[in-house]
């Protein structure tokens, strides 16, 4: 694992394997892709994590750089310890470099969340996923159409395995956790709100971190606009990915007139009590399009296409393309009523229920047969 999303996605393998009788050793590897607290840390805390084995502490980077320091440092660890599997999960460049690494020195790798595709391969996490899924000897899929894309690029059935979402797991098991935390965190936030502080149901909570949104200065400078526009009528939250505030930053104009109100990243569960309870969230994030429709939260998606389209299809996710954001946002509006949130209603999608982390473990102990 490398980067904030990972970390979600390997808890419950971990957990999993841990619970089989069999004796599973496992050596649990950080790349360091993440390092400040509010992006890596506190998520060990949140998770309830174990403290990695290895570090690589390979940090921030080119994506050269980046995924040659990984496959550098990886190759030691991997040469000494030599496992059954080397399990990867979701699309970051420490995926790509430790898959690489490796299949090069002929060790099985089990890819988690394999078969995604937004067949945009101007996205560093499309070349991360086709690579990845190329090289890797078990694809384990979070969705029917992610086994669908595997075979339309040729690759064998048997090495397949439809196992669910491991992101939701860690959203069953914590969102109780979360839910008795609203007021905690919401005291946190309290002059983020309204005058009489952050009421739940009633803000929009956004996410932007993608190059394609955040890289060039126009784009940018638009979709801040559009929430501003936002911000007129309903308090906007935005926890700002490191990203982003350095483009931010270097545009000298964090914010058009101060009305969004822009926080550090925060951790899991803070986040998940403000997700949870938001009215809206607008995000070019993978993992939030699976988590708000898990929620029966309505989100926006700001991106030309989506590797996720069952939360379209099956969800509360909307996509559109940056230059459509302001006329979605006026359309959200016309449409959108104070939340009440009410007791989540469950998973409508198939194996989003709280087991994938389960049957990762059973496919890589050989237990679970063809999907
Ligand atoms: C990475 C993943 C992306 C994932 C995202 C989640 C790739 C190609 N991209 O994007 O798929 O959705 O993580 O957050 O792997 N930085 C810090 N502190 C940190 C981490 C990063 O300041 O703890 C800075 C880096 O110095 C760099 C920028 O943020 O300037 C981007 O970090 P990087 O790891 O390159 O990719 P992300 O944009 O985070």
């Amino acid at each position: 694992m490398g980067a904030r999303p990972n970390f979600m996605k390997i808890a419950p393998v971990i957990d999993a394997l841990g619970a089989l009788d069999d004796d599973v050793v496992q050596t649990l590897v950080h790349t360091g892709q993440h390092y400040d607290e509010e992006m890596s840390q506190v998520f060990f805390r949140d998770l309830g994590l174990r403290t990695p084995d290895v570090n690589l502490g390979v940090g921030s980077g080119s994506h050269a750089a980046q995924t040659a320091a990984v496959m550098a440092a990886c190759e030691p660890v991997l040469q000494r310890e030599r496992p059954d599997w080397v399990v990867v999960v979701g699309d970051v460049n420490s995926t790509l470099a430790a898959t690489v690494t490796a299949a090069k020195m002929g060790l099985k790798v089990a890819h988690v969340e394999a078969g995604l595709r937004s067949f945009d391969r101007t996205m560093p996490e499309e070349r991360n996923r086709v690579v990845t899924d190329h090289l890797a000897d078990l694809l384990l899929t979070p969705s029917r159409d992610a086994d669908a894309n595997l075979a339309r690029e040729g690759i064998a059935a048997e090495r397949i395995r439809f196992v669910g979402n491991v992101m939701i797991d860690t959203l069953v098991r914590l969102l109780p956790v979360a839910e008795r935390r609203w007021p905690e965190t919401s005291e946190r936030l309290r002059g983020l709100g309204r005058p009489g502080g952050l009421e739940r149901g009633e803000y929009a909570l956004v996410t932007l971190h993608r190059p394609s949104n955040v890289d060039g200065p126009e784009a940018l400078k638009a979709i801040m606009a559009d929430l501003a526009f936002l911000a007129e009528s309903m308090p906007v939250i935005f926890p700002v990915h490191p990203r982003t505030r350095a483009r931010l930053e270097a545009m000298g104009t964090a914010d058009v007139n101060g009305s969004v109100k822009m926080i550090e990243p925060l951790g899991y569960l803070d986040f998940l009590s403000l997700q949870a309870n938001a009215r809206l969230v607008v995000t070019d994030s993978g993992g939030l399009q699976e988590e708000t429709t898990f929620l029966g939260v309505p989100c926006i998606t700001v991106r030309e296409n989506t590797e996720r389209p069952i939360t379209i299809e099956q969800g509360t996710n909307t996509l559109v393309p940056p230059s459509g954001l302001r006329e979605a946002l006026v359309q959200a509006l016309s449409k959108l009523k104070p939340r009440r949130r009410e007791a989540t209603a469950g998973p409508s999608i198939e194996y989003w229920d709280g087991r994938a982390g389960e049957r990762v473990a059973a496919a890589l102990t050989g237990a679970l047969g063809g999907s």
